[in-house]
């Protein structure tokens, strides 16, 4: 089979991630909500896709909202609602009906669920008001895991978009206002840096933040992603032991998204030149696959020339870069600092920054003077 790069993973091509399973699914058993931030392409959405799988294998109900993918605050609405009654297997149903009162009532399940909850008539009133309908579809997420007696977890993904809807972030304060009242649900709220940090610090008297533990996602497991790596290969008819895996590993610094990517370009190359390619062909067929891209995150930062600088500093090694930026007059902890919230830079654990995406540091080598 093909691998796929870009579309979130499942069950059986999801690789490692055992630990920050492991402390997610803690913090859930013990009902707190957690905001799960990393840089773009890092795995967030398919880790939790398969922290919701294990939580429904436990017989609790999960709800999963990609506030991304939702233009317009009533199609926002109606995809929680119709999440939360997916639990009941009747998500079809209501998107079906939802528009006309009296499809809702012809259907007997829906009715029923109609009488307990008298809002969704509210989807197939030309008159409603949004404001009312996204305040109690928020509320559906407890109020119906409440009535049923089961407990719920419901994630909002890349949940910085929820700042779009409306210039004075009433409805990020709605959502706090509302979910911290929650007794029965948990949240999970992920994104990439810098949308959901700035969503979570939206009400300065009472952050978002406050109500949930932060976790960091990072690089794959090397010994996880090498194991695995070599089962795929072998999969596809390649018996190439360990040392072609840990070169990918070397080459992507174990980044998930381009250790699929590179594992799908040799298969590629495989196919056209009967065999495996080198390091440095590979990394290339990855720099030129991901051009645009990368031209894109350059852009990004274009504009401030600390940015450009410290980015180029770090690119090019990033031992004493205070040192090789001193000429340069450029705040270089402020760049570094602004750089970290925007997810590009990482620390090591002593403290060294260095830019968190392998292929762009390569392509900055590559392509700027
Ligand atoms: N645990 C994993 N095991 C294997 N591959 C993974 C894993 N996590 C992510 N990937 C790879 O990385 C790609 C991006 O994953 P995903 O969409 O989950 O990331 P994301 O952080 O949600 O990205 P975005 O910022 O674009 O929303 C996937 O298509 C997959 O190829
Ligand atoms: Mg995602």
């Amino acid at each position: 089979m093909m691998a796929h790069a870009g579309k979130p993973v499942t069950s059986k091509n999801f690789i490692g991630r055992e630990k920050e399973l492991a402390l997610i699914m803690e913090y859930l058993k013990l009902g707190q909500s957690i905001v799960l931030v990393a840089p773009r392409r890092f795995g967030k959405t398919s880790l939790v896709l398969e922290v919701l799988q294990r939580i429904q294998k436990q017989g609790l109900y999960t709800a999963f909202v990609d506030i991304f993918t939702n233009p317009g605050m009533d199609m926002l609405s109606a995809n929680i609602t119709g999440e939360v009654l997916k639990n009941h297997k009747l998500n079809l149903q209501f998107h079906k009906a939802k528009t006309s009162a009296l499809e809702l009532i012809k259907n007997v399940k829906l009715k029923a669920v109609l009488n307990d909850f008298e809002f969704i008539a509210g989807f197939a009133d030309k008159d409603r008001n949004d404001w009312e309908l996204i305040a109690e579809s928020i509320d559906f997420v407890d109020a119906f895991s409440k009535r049923h007696n089961r407990k719920m977890v419901c994630a909002y993904d890349e949940f910085g978009d929820i700042t779009k809807f409306d210039k004075n972030d009433e409805l990020v304060k709605l959502f706090r206002s509302k979910i911290q009242q929650h007794k029965n649900s948990t949240y999970i709220f992920s994104g990439s840096y810098e949308s959901v940090m700035q969503a979570m610090f939206v009400t300065r008297v009472s952050p978002f933040y406050r109500m949930a533990r932060i976790v960091h996602l990072s690089y794959l497991e090397k010994d996880a992603l090498v194991r695995h790596l070599q089962h795929r290969f072998r999969e596809e008819g390649i018996n190439c032991g360990k040392d072609f895996p840990r070169q990918i590993a070397a080459i992507t610094h174990c980044h998930p998204y381009y250790a699929q990517l590179a594992f799908q370009q040799t298969i590629l190359y495989k196919a056209l030149y009967k065999k495996i390619p080198s390091s440095n062909e590979l990394l290339q067929q990855i720099i030129a696959v991901e051009k645009d891209y990368l031209e894109k995150v350059w852009e990004d930062v274009y504009t401030r020339r600390d940015h450009v600088l410290t980015l180029k500093a770090l690119a090019h090694g990033s031992e004493n870069i205070y040192g090789r930026l001193k000429t340069t007059k450029i705040n270089v902890a402020r760049a570094l600092k602004n750089l970290e919230g925007m997810g590009l830079v990482f620390r090591k654990e002593n403290g060294q920054p260095f830019i968190s995406d392998p292929i762009f540091n390569q392509w900055i080598i590559q392509t700027t003077t």
